[in-house]
Order: C-alpha cells, then sequence, then structure tokens
C-alpha cells in the first residue's frame, strides 16, 4: 500500500458512503486502492448478482479479478456464462497485464511499511513490516511473537510519517492470548488515546481451522467498509494441528491451509495491509541436520507455508528481555540478523547496557 492508495481509499470508502444515500453517479477514480464491487453493476451484471457474490466474501472488484473463473462458476446462483460475464467486466477495470519494471520500482519505494517498535528490526526489515504482502514469524514460546503482533495492532494505526499505516487492526487470535491492556501501555507509549486505539483493533478468537477461514470473509467485508491497514493471525497453525491429527489428515490439512494462505494473500493484494502471522517450530528430527545446525528448530506448516509467507522470521530468546530476529526467507534481504527486547510498553531497542 502506498500514501496515494491510502487516500484513494479514504476518497473512495467516503464517496460510496454518500453514493449509497443519494445515489448519485459513480466517480471514476484512479486505478489504486480497492474499488468496491457495487461498481460493477450494469452491463449485464445485476445487483442481485453482487448480492450472491457479497454473501461469498467477494466484496472489491479485485476480488474477482484475482479468482479463477471456476472458482465464480462455484457461487452459488452465479452461472458459466454469468461468471464469464462477470470476469470479463471485472477484468476491464483492474490492470492484470504487464507494467515496466521503472513503474513497478517507482510504486514500491512509496510502499508502506509498518513499524515494529524497534528501530535496529525495523532496519534489518528494510523499513518495518511491509504492507501488501505475507510476513511470518516463527520461534519457541516466549519468544515475542505475540508481543510483536500486540505492538503492530498499535502501530498500523499511527500515522505515515510516524511508521504507521493509517488504518485500523483486524485480528484473529487462535490461542487465546490476546491481551487488551497490552495495547493500552502501547498506546500510551505512541501518545494515542487508549479507547480510541482499542475501538480501531477488530478482535476474533477463532476456535477451529474452518471457522479460522470463515472469519477472512468477515474479514474482507469489514476491509471494504473502512481501512484496515494490518490483519493478524496469532497463531496460523494451532487449530490445525488439533484439528487435523495424524499422517493420515495431513493432505486434507494441507488443502486447507493452502486456501487459507491463498485467502491471505488475495486480502493483502486486494487491500494493501501487511499480513502478519505466526507460527511454532518444532524439533527437526530428519537425517543429520542437528550435526550442523546448533538449533535444528523448524516452522510447521510444511512447504505450503514455506511458499505462501513472502518474509520469513525466526525469533529466539537472547539474555533478560531480549530476543533475536534472524531473517530467514525474504525476496530482498540478506540473511542477517539483530537484537530487540520486550518492554511493558511493546516491542523496543534494547537498553544500551543490555548491549555487551
Ligand atoms: N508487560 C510485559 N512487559 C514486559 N515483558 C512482557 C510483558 N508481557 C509479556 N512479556 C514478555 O513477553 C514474553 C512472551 O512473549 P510472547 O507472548 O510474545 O511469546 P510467544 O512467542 O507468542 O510465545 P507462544 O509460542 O507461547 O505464543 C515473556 O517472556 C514475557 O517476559
Ligand atoms: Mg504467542
Amino acid at each position: 500500500m502506498t500514501q496515494s492508495d491510502i487516500e484513494v481509499q479514504s476518497e473512495r470508502l467516503e464517496s460510496t458512503n454518500i453514493h449509497a444515500a443519494d445515489a448519485g453517479e459513480p466517480v471514476e477514480d484512479e486505478l489504486s486502492g480497492p474499488l468496491l464491487i457495487e461498481q460493477l453493476e450494469g452491463n449485464g451484471v445485476t445487483s442481485s448478482d453482487i448480492k450472491k457474490l457479497k454473501a461469498e466474501g467477494f466484496h472489491t472488484i479485485e476480488s474477482i479479478a484475482y479468482t479463477p473463473r471456476r472458482q465464480l462458476m462455484t457461487v452459488k446462483g452465479i452461472s458459466e456464462a454469468k461468471a464469464d460475464k462477470i470476469a470479463n467486466e471485472a477484468a476491464k477495470v483492474v490492470p492484470l497485464g504487464f507494467t515496466t519494471a521503472s513503474e513497478f520500482h517507482s510504486r514500491r519505494s512509496e510502499l508502506i511499511c509498518l513499524t515494529t517498535g524497534s528501530k535496529q528490526l525495523d532496519t534489518l526489515l528494510g523499513g518495518g513490516i511491509e504492507t501488501g504482502s505475507i510476513t511470518e514469524v516463527f520461534g519457541e514460546f516466549r519468544t515475542g511473537k505475540s508481543q510483536l503482533c500486540h505492538t503492530l495492532a498499535v502501530t498500523c494505526q499511527l500515522p505515515i510519517d510516524m511508521g504507521g499505516g493509517e488504518g485500523k487492526c483486524l485480528y484473529i487470535d487462535t490461542e487465546g492470548t490476546f491481551r487488551p491492556n497490552r495495547l493500552v501501555s502501547i498506546a500510551e507509549r505512541y501518545g494515542l488515546n487508549a479507547n480510541d486505539c482499542l475501538d480501531n483493533v477488530a478482535y476474533a478468537r477463532a476456535y477451529n481451522a474452518e471457522h479460522q477461514l470463515n472469519l477472512l470473509h468477515l474479514a474482507a467485508q469489514m476491509m471494504s467498509e473502512s481501512r484496515f491497514s494490518v490483519l493478524i493471525v496469532d497463531s496460523i497453525m494451532s487449530l490445525y494441528r488439533t484439528d487435523y491429527a495424524g499422517r493420515a489428515e495431513l493432505s486434507a490439512r494441507q488443502t486447507h491451509v493452502a486456501k487459507f494462505m491463498r485467502t491471505l494473500q488475495r486480502l493483502a493484494d486486494e487491500f494493501g495491509i501487511a499480513v502478519v502471522i505466526t507460527n511454532q517450530v518444532v524439533a527437526q528430527v530428519d537425517g543429520m541436520s542437528g550435526m550442523y545446525n546448533p538449533d535444528p528448530k523448524k516452522p510447521i506448516g510444511g512447504n505450503i507455508i514455506a511458499h505462501s509467507s513472502t518474509t520469513r522470521l525466526s525469533f529466539k530468546k537472547g539474555r533478560a528481555e531480549t530476543r533475536i530476529c534472524k531473517i530467514y526467507d525474504s525476496p530482498c534481504l540478506p540473511e542477517s540478523e539483530c537484537v530487540f527486547a520486550i518492554y511493558e510498553d511493546g516491542i523496543g531497542d534494547p537498553k544500551v547496557e543490555d548491549d555487551d
């Protein structure tokens, strides 16, 4: 998400509300930021078609354009011919072709990153947590994964010049470890009103893997109604581990995980939000890896999680409140690491005496 996207998106959300009231002409905006699905109406696409699509979690024209046609056909009440019609209309407004690398470069240089609260960690990440893609944080218990999520739930609301994304946070908690009082301490650090800050976090506890996926459909609707800048899933695999036990269910589990990750990526593309997921680790028992690797722990979820997370960060425990973050996989960052710390007011840089 870039600064201009945010402006366009905010304007668009406002203008749709106005149009809903006075039923005026839809505005022709620039082609950035999500386009609400209502704007597809006409040219053979009826309001009842739009209603059917919304019922299945499609709220923006981007969501249609990025979805394979055969999946559109599975929407209740949408025929094959209708799916073609809808996809063609969407392709007319959402750019799906090539662009030059220089144009892409200039868009990326404007890309908004959310601050983690630690300057060193932000620097390691090339500015912070990137919007428009999925960042996975994995590590053992107590390494600060959930603490980072809490900090981001606040910093995502900050103005852009303070390292924020000027948007709300959507928080999916699968382990029951979300603590609003942590947000209050972090909000105070940044001079934000604690109540407003809490109001800007949409929280849901997920109780099973199916529910976890259904929450994303609700998320899409909420994101089309107001501006969000981050979606957090803490943690991604824990419900799968309990819902799908044993080897026999592994393939069904991975199919479902893949669907979940695809939906997350779609939300990141559609709304330009940062997606942050946390993950657990298991001891790596295969072969002789332990002989060369002093800490043979690997994130769970297999290839599906590995390939669908854009940036993968490994957290380890350091001395006292300090923690170590290592870049495990990234399309543009080298394998390097840094030290950060966990405090009452969120993630920060280690105090000088912790540095040695
Ligand atoms: N208010 C606080 N002030 C300072 N440190 C805190 C505070 N609350 C929690 N911590 C520290 O954060 C650590 C827990 O981190 P966190 O909950 O992020 O772990 P996690 O990586 O999510 O672990 P798990 O895998 O169990 O979910 C604890 O070691 C604790 O010392
Ligand atoms: Mg946790």
